[in-house]
C-alpha cells in the first residue's frame, strides 16, 4: 500500500511510522468509531451522511460528539496532491489515551485520516456464511466500532473459500449482514433485506437503496428472514460504500445469476441518482 496517506491529529504522518499512543483506547480495547467511504475522481461520496453516523456511532459508545471540522481539516489533508481516482476514505475517532482496562480517562479524541487508492471492485463475488453470528442486543449492535475481530475473523473464513464476503445470522437465525456489506435478497420477484433491529449495521449505500428505489418506484421490503432464505433467493447482492451495489454470483457455492433481473433494475437506478450528486 505505497499510496497510503495518513494524517493523525493536525499533521500528515509516514504511514508506517508511529503516530498513535500505544496507550490509546482505540488500540487497547478498539474504544473508537470510524467510517469508510468511497473516494471517486479525488472526491469522496456522500460524506455528510458518513459523518451523522459517526456521531450515531460515538453516542452510542458514550463519547463526546466528534470535531467535524477536524475531521474535515484531515480528510483535505490526504486528498490534497495527486488526485486519487477510486480508493478508500477512512477517518477513526477514539476514546483518546485511557488507561489500560475497560475504564475511560477523560481525554482528548484521537483523530485519524487515512487515505488509499485501491481496484475497482469487480464485477460480482460469491459469498459463504459463517457458523458465528451477530449479537442484535449487543451493547455495540448497530454501530460501527473499531472492535471489528469478529469482522476480521469471519472474512478469513471466506477468504479460504475463494469467497469476498461472509454472511452472518443473528442470534435469533436471522440473516443479518455481512463483514462489511449489507445484504438484500430477491424472493417472489421482491427485494428484500433485513430491518435495522436485526442488528444490521445501517449502511450508507443501504440507505441509499432503500431511498432511491421508493423514489422511483421500485419496491424493496426491510424484513426480517431466516437466514436459510439464501439456499432459495433467486437473487443476491451486496452494498457497500466501496463495492456500492455487487451481484452475489454464489451462496456457499449454490450459482445464481449475476446480475439477475432485479439486481441489475436496483443498480441502475443506484448509477441514476449517484451520478446527480457526490454528497446525496
Ligand atoms: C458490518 C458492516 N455492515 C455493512 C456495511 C456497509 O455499510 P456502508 O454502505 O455504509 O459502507 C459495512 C461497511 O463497511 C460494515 O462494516
Amino acid at each position: 500500500m505505497s499510496d497510503l496517506r495518513v494524517w493523525v491529529d493536525g499533521a500528515r504522518v509516514d504511514p508506517a511510522g508511529p503516530a498513535v499512543s500505544a496507550v490509546d483506547h482505540g488500540v487497547t480495547v478498539g474504544d473508537g468509531a470510524f467510517e469508510t467511504a468511497k473516494i471517486e475522481d479525488g472526491t469522496p461520496f456522500a460524506m455528510t451522511r458518513h459523518l451523522a453516523r459517526l456521531d450515531r456511532t460515538m453516542a452510542g459508545l458514550g463519547l463526546p460528539a466528534p470535531d467535524h471540522d477536524r475531521i474535515r481539516e484531515g480528510v483535505r489533508a490526504v486528498l490534497e496532491g495527486e488526485p486519487i481516482d477510486f480508493g478508500r476514505l477512512r477517518w477513526t475517532v477514539t476514546g483518546g489515551h485511557g488507561p489500560l482496562g475497560s475504564d475511560r480517562h477523560d481525554s482528548a479524541l484521537t483523530y485519524i485520516v487515512t487515505a488509499s487508492a485501491q481496484d475497482r471492485p469487480g464485477s460480482h463475488g460469491a459469498v459463504v456464511t459463517v457458523p458465528w453470528v451477530r449479537n442484535e442486543r449487543a451493547a455495540t449492535a448497530g454501530l460501527k466500532t473499531t472492535s471489528y475481530a469478529d469482522n476480521v475473523v469471519a472474512l478469513a473464513r471466506a477468504r479460504e473459500h475463494g469467497a469476498i464476503e461472509a454472511v452472518l445470522a443473528n442470534t435469533r437465525g436471522e440473516l443479518c449482514e455481512a463483514t462489511g456489506s449489507n445484504v438484500f435478497v430477491v424472493v417472489d420477484g421482491v427485494v428484500r433485506t433485513p430491518p435495522l433491529d436485526g442488528g444490521c449495521l445501517a449502511g450508507i449505500s443501504r440507505e441509499l437503496v432503500l431511498e432511491w428505489c421508493a423514489a422511483d418506484g421500485l419496491e424493496v421490503r426491510e424484513e426480517a428472514m431466516p437466514l436459510s432464505v439464501l439456499e432459495r433467493a433467486d437473487e443476491v447482492f451486496l452494498t457497500s460504500s466501496v463495492k456500492d451495489v455487487m451481484p452475489v454470483s454464489s451462496v456457499d457455492g449454490r450459482p445464481l445469476p449475476w446480475p439477475g433481473p432485479r439486481t441489475a433494475a436496483v443498480r441502475a437506478v443506484w448509477d441514476r441518482h449517484a451520478a446527480v450528486s457526490v454528497d446525496p
